[in-house]
Formats: structure tokens, sequence, C-alpha cells
């Protein structure tokens, strides 16, 4: 197997233990005729990060996704959280709906899925815009959503361009008030500069409301007791952050080869 693996155990006291693999920051990077010539060459070259960015790998971001799709029949769930697509061309979207068609995971954004080219400035609108496009290269409901797996709530939401909103705390306290404990996935973590805009973000003018309630939900999850640990990508290397009493798990990219693996017990 090509896929490193981050394992991570969490101790709930459950009667049997549950499996879950997370995948993130794939960071597709495919244009043909359709994307035109300048969207190809764009591809090439990001691919040429990529591949610099994780070391020369075995494997291209395609053939990651390939098996670690493949590696996701073993586990009770899979949660993809978000940075699937480095850009929006129609080859990377194909290229998504074909690798992960009849296959069963949860999945959030992350920023790079409504970028149409890196280097154009993220922008709220273009996100609105294209929202319903995006979503329909991925299973479920990319903002909010959550299944019960062995007495665990996995609930992942959207946080791709730094923010929470109310309809999601509302959705989040719905959840929590089930009475079982749960585990989170997003794509920011949240400690990520970026997510209560201060200092602001070069492009997203996030207004004083948006600011104030992406603070009041990331003070609720760090809070609220049921909510045990949080999962996130962004950074494209494995590591942790302190969220209270509880642990940010952050995981680097499977483009890199990896998976984070979650035993709970
Ligand atoms: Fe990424
Ligand atoms: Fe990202």
């Amino acid at each position: 197997m090509m896929l490193r693996p981050n394992v991570i155990h969490l101790h709930f006291g459950l009667k049997k233990p549950v499996r879950i693999l997370q995948l993130t920051d794939v960071h597709l990077s495919l244009a043909d005729e359709r994307d035109g010539e300048d969207m190809v060459a764009h591809a090439a070259a990001r691919r040429n990060t990529f591949f610099k960015e994780a070391g020369y790998p075995e494997r291209d971001p395609v053939g990651y996704l390939e098996e670690a799709m493949k590696y996701a029949e073993d586990f009770d769930c899979t949660v993809i959280t978000g940075d699937v697509l480095d850009f929006m061309t129609h080859a990377n979207c194909d290229t998504a709906k074909k690798l992960l068609a009849g296959r069963d995971y949860m999945f959030c954004a992350g920023n790079h899925e409504f970028c149409p080219k890196v280097g154009v400035p993220d922008s709220f609108t273009r996100k609105e815009q294209k929202i319903d496009e995006i979503q329909s290269c991925f299973r479920g409901n990319m903002v909010f959503e959550s299944r019960i797996v062995g007495g665990v709530n996995v609930i992942a939401i959207d946080n791709s361009y730094y923010t929470w909103t109310k309809e999601q705390l509302e959705m989040l306290k719905a959840e929590v008030s089930r009475g079982l404990p749960c585990i989170l996935f997003c794509h920011s973590p949240l400690t990520c500069a970026h997510l209560d805009h201060n200092p602001p973000h070069k492009d997203l003018h996030a207004s004083d409301e948006v600011v104030a309630i992406t603070r009041k939900v990331t003070d609720y999850i760090i809070r609220e007791p049921l909510i045990r640990a949080v999962f996130s990508g962004h950074y494209h290397n494995n590591g942790t952050e302190v969220l209270g009493d509880k642990t940010g798990y952050i995981l680097g990219g499977l483009f890199k080869g990896i998976v984070g693996e979650i035993i709970i017990d």
C-alpha cells in the first residue's frame, strides 16, 4: 500500500470500536480542451507544484484518491474534508465524479473547490453562484451533514471560506441535543488565522455580522462537552490544535498519500 495512515485513537466507552477514515486536500489539478489552453498549462504547473510539495511521491493525486477510496471499504464511514479539486475545471469535476461514483462518504468543501484558477481572489459571491455546480460533483450535503455511526454522531460542516452561519449553529445544536458524543469534520482548522477574519482575509471582506456569528460558532464548538474532537485539513501537514479542553486534529494532504484513521472505542 502506498498510503500513509495517520492513526488517532479516541476513547468514548463504546461497546464496539468504530473506524472512520478521513481524506483531505487531494488537489486534483486537471484540465482538458473544454477548459482552454490557458487552464491546461495552469493545471500542468499546479501538478508540478504538488509533486514537489509532496516530495516526488509514488502516485499522483488521482492514483491516491483511487487507492484511498478502495481502502475506505474497510471503514465504517469516510469523511472527505475538502480541497478535492485544486480549481474548478470540467476535467477536475469529471474526475472527482468518476473516482467517487458509487462510493459512500460524507463531504465538506475546501476553499479550493470554489477557485476558478489559483491566484484569482476568493469571493463569497462566486461561492454562492458555484455551490450547486460543485455540489453536483459530490454526494450528500456539503454545507451540513451528519450520521450516527456505531453510537457516534459524525458531523461534516462547511467552513471553506472561513465562516460559519447561524443556520449551521442551529443544526449543530440539534445534533448535540441527540445526546451522543459528536465528532466534527470541516476544512479549515478552528485556530486557522483566517477563521475569525482578524486580521482580515485579503480577498474576503466578511461583514461584522458574519465575523460575530463565526466567532460564536467556534466558541460553541470549543465549549460544548458533547463535541469531543474536531478534524480538519487545509494545512497539508499532520498536526494538532488546542481547542480548550479538546484537541483539533489536522490531517495532511492526500496528494502526499496521507490518510487519517480514527479509531474510537
Ligand atoms: Fe489544500
Ligand atoms: Fe484549503
